[in-house]
């Protein structure tokens, strides 16, 4: 089927919703705070029973990857990292699969280091 995807615009950003760079779908992109801790949160994500892979779309203009811990319905789901992009307008993705609920979930990237998260554009399922 088709993925679903769930803009960051809709959902849950610690930090601004930005558009200053090019690139993103829709209507912007989450700029989480630069800090460690910082989160982006996407709730009401259909889910599917087995496996489900989650692509987020991100962009990470710095020289540096960043890394961030997923969490899946408040559990831990292991940590992603997120390599540099090139520049701010370069977008890439960065999987992780995981067992979802048949429902809806709750799917959350905590800033792992002091820049927080790499901007992200969206999470599709
Ligand atoms: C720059 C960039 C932002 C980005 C930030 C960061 O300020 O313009 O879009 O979020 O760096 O380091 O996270």
């Amino acid at each position: 089927p088709a993925a679903d995807r769930y803009e960051a615009e809709n959902g849950a950003c610690q930090g601004t919703i930005d558009s200053n760079h090019t690139g993103y779908s829709g209507t912007g992109f989450c700029n989480t705070t630069n800090a460690t801790g910082s989160s982006m949160e996407w709730t009401g994500v259909q889910g599917f029973s087995g496996d489900v892979t989650l692509t987020f779309r991100y962009a990470n203009g710095t020289t540096t990857t960043r890394t961030a811990t997923l969490t899946v319905n408040g559990a831990a789901a292991g940590t992603l990292s997120f390599a540099p992009t090139a520049s701010w307008d370069t977008w890439a993705d960065a999987t992780a699969t995981v067992p979802l609920n048949a429902g809806t979930n709750t799917i959350r990237l905590t800033s792992a280091d002091a820049g927080g998260t790499p901007n992200l554009d969206y999470l599709e399922v």
